[in-house]
């Protein structure tokens, strides 16, 4: 199985999945990490590890539908089984998801369908929820509500500030997307009719 991560800057989830690919010895490999920015500084991690690295700066296209078919020409050199969107910040153009089909997965920082788009840490913050979390799903034309493969939850805890929530999220993010990727690696995720289901588990 072969993975293909898109990055826009640190790459924490990129790093989580590479390393638990490698160190558990999945029957896959990570086949390149690829940026939106050359400042990504998950690049130079991934490039430390002998994984080929591109980027296609949006700054080079002058709209998404340049930028997004130049993203696929690179991305589709490495023949991904699947494309990994992680800590990924731009919106993809519906030709682009169409095109890698129930092959294209992102993780959200929310509990799914709640708190869609940015700034969700304040957003769970200010609707004063006992639980937050991550979600791994599926990518559909609609942002942030493709078919959900995995959730992971944390507490809020009073007092907490949003930076103190982001960390408490990205820690289970850490333990959610490699455990999914793990599934894709081993064959034991389906997508039917916008329906997942993953063998022995969901
Ligand atoms: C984090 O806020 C994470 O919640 C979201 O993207 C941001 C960057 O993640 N998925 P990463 O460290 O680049 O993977």
């Amino acid at each position: 199985c072969r993975f293909v991560i898109l990055i826009s800057g640190r790459g924490s989830n990129m790093q989580s999945i590479t390393q638990a690919c490698r160190d558990q010895g999945w029957p896959a490999e990570v086949a390149a990490v690829i940026a939106n920015r050359e400042q990504a500084s998950g690049l130079e991690w991934a490039a430390g590890l002998g994984i080929p690295t591109r980027v296609v700066p949006h700054r080079d296209h002058p709209d998404r539908p340049s930028f997004d078919a130049a993203l696929a020409r690179e991305i589709d050199a490495f023949e991904p089984d699947y494309v990994l969107l992680a800590g990924f910040m731009r919106i993809l153009t519906d030709d682009f998801v169409r095109h890698y089909a129930g092959r294209l997965v992102n993780i959200h920082p929310s509990l799914l369908p709640l708190f869609p788009g940015l700034a969700t840490h304040r957003q769970a913050l200010e609707a004063g929820v006992p639980v937050h979390g991550c979600t791994v799903h599926f990518v559909t034309p609609v942002l942030d509500h493709g078919p959900m493969i995995a959730q992971g939850v944390v507490p809020v805890r009073a007092g907490d500030t949003e930076d103190a929530l982001a960390e408490r999220v990205l820690s289970m993010e850490h333990v959610v997307y490699p455990a999914v990727a793990s599934w894709l690696a081993h064959g034991r995720v389906a997508l039917e009719d916008g329906k997942v289901t993953v063998d022995g588990v969901a």
